[in-house]
């Protein structure tokens, strides 16, 4: 490893038992929580797809939110693309090979290629078509396909999601033989809606997993790279794990923390992380995010990253102090629905919070 951009950490084992859990319950898919930037996408392409192909399934992986007002289309056009590729050889001498001579005209003149390596036209809506090429894309691929869905929460928004979420589960009910399916979600609020609304039809369909954070693995590889640049120098572990807990478990952020430190070649992460903090290129980005809303959703991030209720008769008292605006519990209410669908807020189980820690910590610390 020559840098700290290549470490990585691989979850063969991770993989495999919740392979092995979709095989103890055909029809029920994995449905994975956890909080954003915690690895989700990297882990359903480093471990989950590549273990997935070698126990013989075939990987099909579509981010619903890159078709977030047809996520089924999403699905769709994933499913259509593998089987592009396992029908249609790359080269045309290889389509040709594969199109078996039908007949050859009685005067010798005329030869008929045959069918086209396309079998007949797939069915127009979306809810068949998903049907018809999780069943085809089986057959042709002789085994099992592993359908994972990214940001599936996507469905909660859709406008006609709750039929949307009837025909995936229809589907994987129906061809639980050829086709199972994991899902992951960065928004935990929407994933829960999803799954437990009462009476939606995904209720008790899914199992829901907490997806685990990268552990002590992934901060013994940075202490290495680290002591490996800085000869005589050491980050300790239980310090690691403190700044871990402190940037929510996101790697990436973990790493550009101690990237920052080794370029200042210093071992105190509380130290790596408040220089961090207040580095003037975190801080324009901060800076260019807080700009990014208006000064009442300001007053609300605010209020929220200082652990304020912020429905509370003191949190409105407090948003009376910008000027031009008569706080309300609604206006606080969309104010919150907004910071949240642009991922600033996040909702957990103790309640709405700022979802990057040191953001949070860059509020508290701003003079207001
Ligand atoms: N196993 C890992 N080893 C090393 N780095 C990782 C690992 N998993 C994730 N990362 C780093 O964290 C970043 C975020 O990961 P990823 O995009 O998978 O998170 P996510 O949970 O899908 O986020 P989002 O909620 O935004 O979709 C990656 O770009 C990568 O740099
Ligand atoms: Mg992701």
């Amino acid at each position: 490893m020559k840098t700290f951009d290549e470490i990585e950490v691989r979850r063969p084992e991770l993989a495999q038992s919740y392979l092995a859990l979709l095989g103890a319950q055909p029809g029920r898919p994995l449905a994975l929580f956890a909080p954003r930037r915690v690895g989700k996408t990297f882990f359903l392409d480093h471990d989950l797809a590549p273990e997935a192909k070698k126990a013989g399934m075939l990987p099909v992986y579509a981010d619903l939110w890159l078709h977030k007002s047809a996520p089924l289309e999403a699905v769709n056009h994933a499913l259509e693309e593998v089987l592009d590729d396992l029908l249609v050889p790359v080269s045309n001498v290889g389509k040709l090979a594969k199109t078996p001579v039908k007949k050859i005209g009685v005067l010798g003149t005329s030869v008929d290629l045959g069918d086209e390596p396309r079998r007949r036209a797939l069915p127009e809506s979306p809810a068949l078509r998903m049907d018809a090429l999780v069943t085809r894309l089986a057959r042709q691929h002789k085994g099992q396909i592993l359908l994972m869905l990214d940001e599936v929460q996507t469905l909660v928004d859709a406008s006609d999601g709750v039929a949307m979420i009837a025909t995936l589960r229809a589907v994987l009910h129906n061809r639980r033989k050829g086709v199972c399916a994991v899902f992951t979600g960065s928004s935990q609020e929407g994933l829960a809606r999803l799954m437990n609304t009462a009476g939606a039809p995904m209720y008790q369909f899914a199992q829901i997993i907490d997806f685990p954070f990268l552990g002590d693995q992934f901060l013994r590889l940075l202490a290495n790279h680290f002591a490996k640049v800085h000869p005589g120098k050491k980050l300790g572990l239980d310090d690691l794990r403190e700044g871990f807990k402190r940037v929510s478990y996101k790697p990436a952020l973990m790493r550009d923390v101690v990237k920052s430190m080794s370029a200042e070649g210093i071992t105190d992460i509380k130290l790596g992380l408040g220089n961090y903090v207040a580095s003037e290129q975190q801080v324009a980005i901060w800076m260019a995010l807080l700009n990014s809303v208006n000064a009442f959703d300001r007053g609300v991030l605010i209020a929220v990253a200082k652990g304020q209720p912020p429905l509370s008769q003191s949190t409105l008292k407090d948003l009376e102090a910008i000027p031009g605006t008569k706080p309300t519990i609604s206006k606080v209410r969309s104010s919150i629905e907004k910071l949240k669908r642009i991922g600033i807020l996040a909702k957990t189980a103790v309640g709405t919070r700022v979802d990057d820690s040191l953001f949070a910590e860059f509020l508290l610390g701003l003079d207001v």
